[in-house]
């Protein structure tokens, strides 16, 4: 396929029908220069939901998708905290494409959680963007090093479903970029995904699909990303303005609605040729890399479906275990109460939904496990209940030495396509849990969800475990963590909060007529709560053992370290209990400088250990100089000042072992920016411009000074001065304007000087 041939060859329509997808899932043929094979794209993310073809290459329509094999989905994979993992599930799901003929997976999902009500959560990684960016990489890593490629989506901030055609989400870049964009920065960066999909929603007004500053300025010349843009599904407004702003490919297909306008576009100079040809060069492109590295395959689903119990059991995150109620003992007459039970939630609704070879349920597994009966209590797929249900479960609990309640989110509760409106299980489960409570038995929750729910019988039982969405075999996993066969090591990938209305963005989500504002800004997630030092019910990080670990040896290349060079941390970790186990170590690294307004703390490092008992581990970290920086839109750039900094490791964001200071030398200073209106305080904070102030502008200062009736420059004049702007030595001093003049070119010098 010669595609600067076909480039040359194909007129201005067919260029213009190129432009947008043939049907739902392909690409546009056009045989007259040779494009004579499409190439298939599907969802994902965490399984296969590829439209079953005909003979013939037709898709057949109305029976759903193929036969597959449905993961734990993003909530859970995430809570892994295992790159390791994250790997195998993208290879499997590469291997489980080339067998159907799907070209590019459309994932992973990487949005950050914002709020807990977005719809859409349960196929989000994270409200942390190191986190994120971290697991999608080994994922896109692993589909695409099987010859298919990978849909980084939904790119950028779309962080709910209200609206998310048409809303405006209004943020500032700093925010933007420290909280929105690095995980997919990350991505196109190290794991280069062969396309990116651009998100539904507006950004300070302006669609994500004709976002010039995302996708060309950002996504392209800074980051350096050169495989293709494809829309979200219906997420074009404007097409031409789409190509303009470097949109490739409009999916789905539109039957050529928009080919006039691209033709008279070009023809009357709204839009070049040469945008036009990029566009098509980046669409023959992906057409020609992907149909080059089909090698076919087979989809073994059996095999597959123990993957997804595999994965599944290193996701849970065992929230609560008072007096080690798990794991269940032998022989132990456990009740199991909850329609969940019965029927899991497993999956989440809409675009990831897959039609799943075999679901295990607990009630299909659990005469494997030990002594137990079954009592539905209530169902999962409604909030509704019966005295006759709730007085069956009562009396299975009273005969039961423990009570293992399956309670979770309703499908109907939580999908993409609209957001929650509250964070509460259905009433009749909190209900019965608070009955079940009442008999005195040791009560397990084990939770069914995409996103956190408030559990307002949290301190009243004795065990939690959050098994999240985990995929087809959740049965089966849940039950090896509950008997210990598996010893549980999923850590939350989100902060689970007491309650809504404690959430960062509560006050702005969803936002009103048609715009929301991100006011809490880089405050996010454990980034709020470590701010405003609230109380939260289950923090960042947080994930129990069966054993117990302890932390020791916090060790440092150099305690003085230039961003440059970064800095390499080292801990030992100890498995002190009595079996095998593995422990998420975190990182955390917190600005101390006191120069800007930073979170306490933010996550800079990872690792899942695996430990025999008494077994000590290193585990090493390598802080480069992003990971104490900040973005500063007036510096134009990512900027750390020197100064001292807290590296903090633990076992979640509030369960930190050790802590030590270091300190960064050597770095550039953060310089004002020089005009009429600079502030005084300013140029005083900054020791680059301070001694000008000192020496050169004494006389002003002095002058100032003597109007508060003090001799020179003191603390209290110092203080006054803080925000004053320079014009304003006119009115108190009586300081010509040629004089500040000259004192603004001068100061400006230095500042240039100094940055060269
Ligand atoms: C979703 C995407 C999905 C696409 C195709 C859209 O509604 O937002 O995530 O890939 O549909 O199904």
């Amino acid at each position: 396929m010669d595609i600067e041939k076909m480039i040359e060859e194909m007129t201005l329509e067919e260029k213009a029908t190129l432009m947008a997808g043939y049907g739902f899932w392909e690409t546009q043929k056009i045989e007259r220069v040779g494009l004579n094979e499409a190439i298939w794209v599907s969802d994902g993310p965490n399984g296969l939901r590829m439209q079953p073809v005909d003979e013939n290459g037709e898709p057949i329509w109305g029976n759903g998708s193929i036969d597959a094999v449905t993961f734990p989905s993003a909530c859970a994979t995430t809570a892994s905290f295992d790159r390791e993992l994250m790997h195998e599930l993208g290879s499997t799901l590469g291997k489980e494409c080339q067998a159907e003929k799907c070209h590019v997976l459309l994932g992973p999902a990487m949005n950050m959680k914002r709020s807990p009500l977005c719809g859409r959560n349960f196929e989000y990684m994270s409200e942390d963007p190191y986190l994120a960016g971290e697991m999608a990489v080994p994922y896109i890593k692993g589909v695409q090093e099987e010859g298919v490629g990978t849909s980084i989506k939904h790119f950028a901030a779309n962080n709910q479903e209200h609206e998310r055609m048409y809303e405006s989400n209004e943020v500032d870049e700093r925010t933007l970029r420290e909280i929105y964009l690095p995980a997919f920065e990350k991505a196109v960066k190290e794991a280069k995904p062969w396309t990116v999909m651009c998100s539904y929603n507006r950004i300070n007004g302006e669609y994500s699909s004709e976002n010039k500053w995302l996708l060309t300025d950002v996504l392209r010349k800074e980051w350096g990303y050169e495989g293709l843009v494809v829309s979200d599904w219906g997420a074009v407004s404007d097409r031409v303005k789409g190509i303009d702003a470097g949109l490739d490919w409009e999916m789905p297909g539109n039957d050529n609605a928009n080919v006039k306008q691209i033709v008279d576009a070009v023809e009357n100079g709204k839009l070049s040729q040469e945008a036009l040809d990029t566009a098509a060069r980046n669409i023959l492109k992906l057409v020609k890399k992907s149909r080059e590295s089909m090698k076919g395959g087979v989809f073994d689903r059996d095999a597959d479906h123990r993957k997804a119990v595999e994965i599944a059991r290193e996701c849970m995150v065992l929230l609560k275990n008072e007096e080690k109620v798990l794991p269940i003992r032998e022989g132990e007459k456990v009740a199991i109460i909850g329609g969940f039970a019965e029927k899991p939630r497993y999956q989440g609704g809409g675009s990831a939904f897959t039609n799943s070879h075999t679901i295990t349920s607990v009630v299909d597994v659990m005469d494997g496990y030990g002594p137990a009966v079954y009592a539905k209590g209530f169902p999962a797929d409604e909030d509704i209940y019966t005295d006759d249900d709730f007085d069956e479960a009562v009396k299975a609990a009273n005969e039961a030495d423990k009570v293992l309640v399956f309670a979770g989110l309703p499908d109907s509760f939580e999908s993409e396509g609209y957001d929650r409106s509250h964070m509460r299980l259905p009433v009749s489960q909190d209900l019965l849990i608070e009955r079940l409570v009442e008999t005195g038995k040791p009560i397990v929750v084990i939770l069914h969800n995409g996103s956190p729910v408030e559990m307002p019988w949290m301190n009243k039982v004795d065990g939690i475990l959050e098994a999240y969405l985990s995929g087809e075999g959740v049965g089966e996993a849940v039950m090896d963590i509950l008997y210990g066969r598996v010893n549980p090591s999923g850590h939350l990938a989100e902060t689970i909060p007491l309650r809504l209305e404690d959430t960062p963005a509560f006050i702005n989500f969803p936002g009103s007529e048609h715009k929301v504002y991100y006011g809490e800004r880089i405050y996010i997630g454990y980034r709020y709560y470590d701010k405003k030092k609230m109380n939260v019910a289950f923090p960042f990080g947080h994930g129990l053992s069966y054993t117990t670990f302890e932390y020791s040896n916090l060790t440092f290349s150099a305690k003085e370290f230039t961003a440059k060079d970064g800095v390499t941390v080292s801990v030992d970790v100890t498995n002190t209990g009595s079996v095998a186990g593995k422990e998420v170590v975190q990182l955390y690294v917190g600005d101390r400088t006191g120069t800007q307004d930073r979170p306490v703390r933010e996550l800079k490092g990872f690792e899942k250990v695996a430990l025999e008992p008494k077994e000590t581990k290193t585990v090493t970290f390598k802080l480069d100089e992003r990971s104490f920086q900040w973005y500063s839109p007036q510096q134009g750039g990512w900027f750390a000042a020197n100064g001292e900094y807290v590296i903090a490791v633990g076992s979640s964001s509030r369960d930190l072992r050790l802590k030590e200071r270091i300190t960064l030398v050597g770095g550039p200073e953060y310089l004002p920016e020089i005009n009429f209106d600079t502030q005084v305080g300013d140029l005083l904070a900054c020791p680059v411009t301070r001694p000008y102030v000192l020496n050169d502008m004494k006389d002003i200062v002095d002058k100032y000074a003597k109007v508060g009736e003090e001799e020179s420059l003191s603390t209290m004049i110092e203080a006054l001065l803080r925000y004053m702007p320079l014009r304003a030595f006119r009115n108190f001093v009586n300081a010509p304007n040629d004089v500040i003049e000259k004192h603004v070119e001068a100061l400006k010098k230095i500042v240039e000087d100094y940055s060269d």
